[in-house]
């Protein structure tokens, strides 16, 4: 027990034991003959007979799912898989599941056209059109609907799929391109659904409402308007920003970007937003945040519109927030859920929305980080055939120490809890019952066949091109071939518990989730061979501007549309006013500002209200540089695809995850409290470990590392300042070093103890050796706290996460004195802080080098 840790309430976790489980085979059948497989076909060997296959394969699969709704679904929304009957919006009761999606509007017409286009099926996309143009004609549009639906769906499946499909008919480059015998009704009609979303941004706030009715906005329900989440109201900027580009009409992108901006500035002081608020007077909902349901596509859409509308504003707002994920929410195999003002913990579970982010992270060049994320839904396919909608990273267990609350946010005890229980995980689920224990591990069981999975694994391929990435394709087209393929369409799992099947396709399935398939086993799909930047927007439509119709739009574009005009105006005036009454305010309290929080991140109470002047309205957005520090491949990928492309492709005849990844089975062990097979899926086994795929591709190199047994502690600063850090590769040590001039702003440093005889989390084992040439003196000369349990002498500590950035096992952390000195008197002078004195915990011994209650952090220096 560790009394640092409660004196002062850090933020810290300890790091679970991981083991080894890899049963690396012994021959060498590493890299194969090109010659044996160009020519034939067999598993496993990803020619080019083989992807072609599969392929194909999958195109019969979407022509199985779209014929069935074509003939059975349509004209209704979508088509059920197992009843064999038209699923349609509930026309008798305010069913708002169902009915936020279904607008009973042909939803699957809509969002399957461009899977046929990026099928080059042109004769399917020609005949979708038709069928669109038959029901949706130019003189009336989108008019008879009188539905109430949800904004961002509707915005996403038939705006964006409109859109794409425009671009795709119009774009002569492109195998489905339509010349003359292409209108643009398309696009008007895309015009038309906007303009009936639009008004749903006439509040007072300029914030979207969740739901409109497509007739007559007034006709739509008041209590259906309360909430809002946060991915709803930010994401129309992507595709109304694109419809101003194609039409001219700037209002989209204005009206849009406005709420995008006004929701920002909401941000808390760690650069973080929350899920959900009231759109009519900005009252918050919940506190969590993290990058799942609700606030997924906010940090989707701000790179992705960043690259397409080549916007640098959007930009820093991605790299501001996704530091603000590292630091707060980083958690080695995903992100976790926290309070968006206090960063603490306040989840156990994380949802499967949050898989597509290993694939945001490819784009923005964090290949290797995206494939140690994507990996733990490896896992969950390994174990639940699918991906529970939420799953319990630990499980809820119901003991008396834990009163009141489901969930035990107290670290120190809980992760002393789990250090008993790692050291025996076996008879800690003796004890237990196993389907108990499997129900306590997933606490939403449905798994509705969502892309997010196969996205990210399509994009690491692309980056990659490791056939690890085509064998999880494969297994996927296994399932889909086989488990999830119903009698009219693709059920997704109901009850992950028993297998039992869902009675729906959703439209994504069409969209997204069968797309991503097949262009993971297209390597020639023309989306692959251009220059452009193609961005997949969320619901997979790709989406691309010409420099042509960018500068076009600068010359041409237009905004005199009054109505919004006059709306937006009185929303602007209506924030200098707040703004104002929010400077009066602060300057009428004697406030020492909030930045001044605290050195560590103290326990506030998550549940905790906070008053209005925390909610930061208007604040200015501070410009401020960063630098990412994680590794070699992280190059921001703004450019074009052929990024991609560039990458290494060393790994061609050998899977590199399987070889050379030496983490690849550490999930298992760590999480095996919570990673549970049902019964029914006992024979269903890992395809990483299945003979043909492992001996084919790893090289006999692989392995895993060993079991850590050292422990880990977070420490979270928080300075004032803004954030400011660069790497520099020092080449004569061969090694990264972190510079950080200024140590401000909030900081997560990671750091492990180092004993002899311990292993380390980098997989070597600690010789006694660790403590020579330890100094323990100390030169800051002030008296420290002794309440220390720590045993000067016997180990001492290293730094190996900062920010979320994973340190080399052989790099440093090199801080500038000046600087930490200045932060420490900014921070100690401040009314609250006068007791508190950053170097009665930390010191610095003559090696230059921080200690923590006398024992030297061995690679923090500070200079
Ligand atoms: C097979 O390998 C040889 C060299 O070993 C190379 O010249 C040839 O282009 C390769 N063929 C294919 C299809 O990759
Ligand atoms: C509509 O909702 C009601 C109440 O939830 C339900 O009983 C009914 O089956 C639903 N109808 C359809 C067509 O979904
Ligand atoms: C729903 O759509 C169907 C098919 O287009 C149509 O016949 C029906 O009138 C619509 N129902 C309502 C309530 O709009
Ligand atoms: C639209 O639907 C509402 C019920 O949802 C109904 O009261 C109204 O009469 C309908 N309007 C038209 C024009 O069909
Ligand atoms: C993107 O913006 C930068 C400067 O903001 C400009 O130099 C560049 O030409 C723009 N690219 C395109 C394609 O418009
Ligand atoms: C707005 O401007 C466009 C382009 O100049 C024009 O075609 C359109 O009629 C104008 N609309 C209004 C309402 O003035
Ligand atoms: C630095 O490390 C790389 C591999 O990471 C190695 O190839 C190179 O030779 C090393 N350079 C020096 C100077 O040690
Ligand atoms: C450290 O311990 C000594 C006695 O061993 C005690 O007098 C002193 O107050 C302690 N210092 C702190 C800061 O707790
Ligand atoms: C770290 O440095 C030690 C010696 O200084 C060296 O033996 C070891 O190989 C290095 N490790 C890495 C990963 O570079």
């Amino acid at each position: 027990m560790l009394c640092i840790l409660l004196l002062f309430s850090l933020l810290w976790c300890s790091i679970l034991n991981v083991g080894v489980v890899a049963n690396s085979k012994d021959d060498d059948n590493g890299d194969l003959d090109n010659t044996t497989n160009t020519n034939k076909f067999y598993t496993y060997s990803f020619n080019r007979y083989e992807l072609d296959q599969y392929r194909l394969e999958t195109k019969e699969l979407f022509d199985f799912a779209l014929d069935n709704y074509l003939n059975i679904g349509y004209p209704f929304d979508e088509v059920k898989p197992l009843s064999c009957v038209p699923k349609t919006r509930n026309f008798t009761h305010n069913d708002l599941i169902t009915n936020d999606v279904l607008g009973n509007f042909t939803l699957t017409l809509f969002d399957s056209l461009t899977t046929c286009a990026v099928m080059n099926d042109k004769k399917r996309f020609v005949e979708l059109i038709a069928l669109i143009t038959l029901n949706y004609p130019q003189d009336t549009k989108f008019n008879h609907l009188n539905s109430t639906v949800q904004v961002f769906e509707t915005t996403i499946r038939i705006i964006g799929g409109l859109l794409s499909s425009h671009l795709y008919a119009t774009d002569p480059t492109k195998k489905v391109y339509l010349a003359d015998s292409y209108d643009n009704s398309l696009l008007s009609l895309a015009q038309d659904m906007a303009d009936r979303l639009l008004p749903a941004y006439l509040t007072d706030t300029g914030l979207p409402v969740a739901r409109i009715n497509l007739q007559d906005p007034s006709k739509t329900n008041p209590d259906l308007l309360q909430e809002n989440n946060i991915a709803a109201i930010m994401s129309p900027i992507f595709e109304f920003t694109l419809l101003s580009y194609l039409t001219l009409d700037q209002k989209y992108e204005k009206v849009t970007r406005y709420a995008y901006d006004k929701i920002w500035s909401l941000r808390s002081q760690l650069d973080l937003l929350p899920m959900s608020i009231n759109p009519n007077d900005l009252k918050t909902y919940s506190f969590i945040t993290g990058i799942g349901a609700s606030i997924d596509s906010f940090y989707e859409y701000t790179l992705k519109s960043a690259i397409l509308f080549n916007d640098s504003s959007l930009y820093k707002i991605w790299l501001k927030s996704y530091n603000a994920l590292k630091i707060f929410c980083k958690n080695d195999w995903f992100f976790v859920n926290i309070n968006y003002i206090n960063g603490q913990l306040v989840s156990n579970w994380i949802d499967s929305l949050s898989a597509f982010f290993p694939g945001l992270q490819v784009l923005n060049g964090d290949i290797s980080d995206a494939t140690f994320k994507n990996l733990i839904n490896l896992k969950f396919w390994d174990y639940f055939g699918g991906i529970p909608e939420r799953w319990n990273f630990q499980r809820i267990i119901n003991d008396n120490s834990n009163k009141g609350s489901k969930f035990n946010t107290n670290q120190n005890t809980n992760t002393n809890n789990n250090n008993d229980k790692q050291t025996n995980p076996q008879n800690f689920a003796s004890n237990l019952d196993k389907l108990q224990q499997l129900k306590d591990s997933i606490s939403l069981e449905w798994y509705p066949l969502r892309p997010e999975f196969i996205e990210s694994t399509y994009f690491l391929y692309r980056a990659t091109k490791d056939p690890f990435y085509l064998n999880i394709g494969y297994q996927i087209l296994q399932r889909l071939k086989t488990i999830f393929k119903g009698e009219c369409g693709f059920a997704g799992i109901q009850n992950i518990f028993t297998g039992q099947l869902q009675d729906r396709m959703e439209t994504f399935i069409l969209s997204e989730t069968l797309k991503y398939l097949y262009l993971l086993f297209d390597e020639h799909n023309e989306l692959h061979q251009l220059s452009d930047n193609i961005i997949f927007s969320t619901e997979a439509h790709p989406m691309w501007l010409s420099y042509k119709q960018i500068n076009n739009y600068k010359k041409n574009s237009f905004f005199n549309d009054s109505n919004f005009i006059q709306h937006l105006n009185y929303c602007k005036l209506k924030d200098e006013k707040d703004a104002k009454i929010q400077r009066d305010k602060k300057n009428s309290q004697n406030t020492h500002n909030n930045f001044l929080k605290g050195l560590f991140n103290r326990n506030h109470d998550y549940k905790e209200i906070p008053s209005q002047n925390e909610n930061h309205f208007n604040k200015q957005l501070i410009e401020s540089q960063y630098c990412f520090v994680s590794d070699n491949n992280n190059k921001p990928f703004i450019q074009n695809n052929n990024y991609y492309e560039k990458q290494s492709r060393s790994s061609l005849l050998h899977s590199n995850l399987l070889s050379t990844f030496n983490r690849l089975f550490e999930p298992d062990i760590r999480y095996s409290d919570t990673l549970i097979k049902p019964d029914y899926l006992k024979d269903y086994s890992p395809f990483e470990l299945a003979e043909p795929f492992y001996t084919q591709w790893s090289n006999s190199n692989g392995f895993s590392k060993a079991m850590q047994t050292t422990e880990s502690y977070e420490l979270l600063f928080n300075f004032p300042g803004e954030y400011y850090i660069h790497s520099v590769h020092n080449t004569n040590l061969n090694m990264t070093d972190l510079y950080c001039g200024d140590f401000t702003g909030h900081r997560k440093i990671r750091i492990e103890k180092l004993a002899p005889g311990k292993i380390s989390s980098y997989g070597e084992i600690l010789g006694d050796d660790i403590l020579d040439n330890t100094n323990y003196d100390d030169i800051s000369n002030v008296e420290k706290d002794n309440s220390s349990n720590f045993e000067s002498g016997s180990f001492v500590l290293r730094a190996t996460i900062l920010d979320g950035n994973i340190l080399g096992s052989n790099s440093s952390i090199i801080l500038n004195k000046d600087a930490i000195m200045k932060s420490v008197t900014a921070y100690s002078e401040s009314a609250s802080q006068k007791d508190f004195n950053f170097f009665k915990i930390f010191g610095l011994n003559s090696d230059n080098q921080l200690t923590l209650q006398g024992i030297p952090i061995i690679n923090i220096f500070l200079v």
